[in-house]
C-alpha cells in the first residue's frame, strides 16, 4: 500500500466502539461486543457514522502450535473470525488490539495470564492472520515494549506498519504509547492515528486535562493521520450532561477519533442524540481536517477554533470552570477576516441562527458546558 493509500483509510477521524472504557479486561466477551455492534445500528449511531467495533486488551488465548494467535476460548466461543463476520453483516467493520512486545498491558496492569500473546517475532504472522480474520482497523499499543525488545519507539511501530503494508486488505492503524516520545513528529504518515496522552479516566479533571494537553498538537493533524486524545468517556462514571457534553464537543474541534466506551444500548435517548449532533460530527468528520487551535486561554474559559472546507469557522466556547461565564473572542483572535460582510453564528446544539453584530464571538456558557457555533462569512 501507498501512503497516499494508507491515508484514504482515514480521510477523517475514525469513528465506532471500543470496548476498553465499558468493560476494561474482565468484562470483555464476544457477547459484549456484539451487543455494542447491534447497539450502533439499533440507536442510529451506526447511521450517524460510528462504522467501527473494536475488540481491545483481553481477547487473546495464547497461540497454537504454528504460532498463531487464538481468541480465549471462554470469551470468544465462535472465534474471531465469525465474530468478524457478523459485525461486517452489520454493514459494520471490526477492530482488534495486539502490542508490538512480548507482553500486553493487562499482562502488566490486569492480572492477565502471560501466554506469550505480543507480537514481537510475530509480526508478520500477526498481520496476516489478522487480515485473514477480516479485520479492518489494528489498535497497536506499546506496553513496555522496551523491556521486551530492542527497538525503539518508531521502530517497533514501523514494522508493523510496513507487514500491514504488505496485506491485500488495508487495515485502519492506530498507534498508542501515550505520547510519551511525541509521535506527533514522527507517527505521520505510518500511523493513521496515535495516542497523545496517558489513559482517559470517566473524570472531568482527567477530561479537562486531556484538552489542555491537545492546544500545542494542532499543527500536526491532516487527513489521513489524527492525534488521538484517547477514546470517549461519554456515559461513564458520574458525568454530568454538561461534561458529556463538553467531552464530546471539544473531542469533535480536536478532529480526534471518536470511539465510544459506554453500553450504547443503555445510553438516555438525551445523551444518544449528543452522539449524533449532526452539527457537531461535521466538525469532527469535516474534510479538511483542521485541528483546533486555543485562542483565549484564560481561568474564566477557553475559546477554541477551527478552520473548516466550506471557508468557514468552527469556535467552541469552553468552560471548565464550576461557575456560569461569558466566554468570547474578536474575530482578530480567532484569526476570522472581518470586514468581509455579514457572518452567521449557527449553534450546534439548537440550530438556531443568529447574524454577529460586532466582529466577535461570545456568549454565557453553564458551569462545565461548551456551546459551539459554525461560523458562515457572507460569500
Ligand atoms: C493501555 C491503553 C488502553 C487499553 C489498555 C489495555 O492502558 O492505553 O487504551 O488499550 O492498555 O490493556
Amino acid at each position: 500500500m501507498t501512503e497516499q493509500s494508507q491515508a484514504q483509510l482515514a480521510a477523517t477521524p475514525p469513528m465506532g466502539w471500543n470496548s476498553w472504557n465499558q468493560v476494561r479486561c474482565e468484562g470483555l466477551t464476544e457477547r459484549v461486543v456484539l451487543e455494542a455492534a447491534t447497539a450502533l445500528v439499533d440507536r442510529g449511531l451506526a447511521a450517524a457514522g460510528y462504522r467501527y467495533v473494536v475488540v481491545d486488551d483481553c481477547w487473546q488465548g495464547g497461540r497454537d502450535e504454528s504460532g498463531r494467535l487464538v481468541a480465549d476460548p471462554v470469551r470468544f466461543p465462535s472465534g474471531i473470525p465469525a465474530l468478524a463476520a457478523r459485525v461486517h453483516e452489520l454493514g459494520l467493520r471490526f477492530g482488534i488490539y495486539a502490542v508490538p512486545g512480548a507482553q500486553t498491558c493487562a499482562n502488566y496492569y490486569d492480572d492477565y495470564p502471560d501466554l506469550g500473546l505480543g507480537s514481537y517475532g510475530h509480526e508478520r504472522l500477526d498481520a496476516e492472520t489478522f487480515a485473514e480474520w477480516g479485520v479492518d482497523y489494528l489498535k497497536y499499543d506499546w506496553c513496555r515494549a522496551e523491556e521486551t525488545t530492542p527497538y525503539d519507539r518508531p521502530q517497533a511501530f514501523q514494522l508493523m506498519h510496513d507487514e500491514l503494508a504488505r496485506l491485500r486488505r488495508p487495515i485502519v492503524y492506530a498507534i498508542s504509547e501515550y505520547g510519551q516520545g511525541e509521535p506527533w513528529r514522527w507517527a505521520p504518515p505510518m500511523a493513521n492515528l496515535w495516542r497523545t496522552t496517558a489513559d482517559i479516566d470517566a473524570t472531568w479533571p482527567s477530561i479537562v486535562s486531556i484538552i489542555d494537553q491537545q492546544a500545542a498538537l494542532a499543527e500536526f493533524a491532516r487527513p489521513g493521520a489524527w492525534n488521538d486524545p484517547d477514546m470517549l468517556q461519554f456515559g461513564n462514571g458520574a458525568l454530568t450532561l454538561a461534561q458529556n457534553r463538553s467531552h464530546f464537543a471539544m473531542w469533535c474541534m480536536l478532529a480526534a477519533p471518536l470511539f465510544l466506551g459506554t453500553a450504547v444500548a443503555g445510553l438516555s435517548d438525551e445523551l444518544v442524540a449528543v452522539l449524533a449532533n449532526p452539527e457537531l460530527v461535521a466538525i469532527d468528520q469535516d474534510p479538511l481536517g483542521r485541528q483546533a487551535r486555543r485562542a483565549v486561554d484564560g481561568d474564566a474559559g477557553q475559546v477554541w477554533v477551527r478552520e473548516l472546507a466550506d471557508g468557514g469557522f468552527a469556535v467552541a466556547l469552553f468552560n471548565p470552570t464550576a461557575e456560569p461565564r461569558r466566554i468570547g473572542a474578536s474575530f482578530e483572535q480567532l484569526g476570522v477576516p472581518s470586514g468581509t460582510g455579514a457572518v452567521v453564528a449557527r449553534d450546534a446544539w439548537d440550530g438556531s441562527e443568529r447574524v454577529l453584530a460586532e466582529a466577535s464571538v461570545s456568549d454565557d456558557v453553564a458551569a462545565h458546558d461548551t456551546r459551539v457555533f459554525r461560523l458562515r462569512l457572507a460569500a
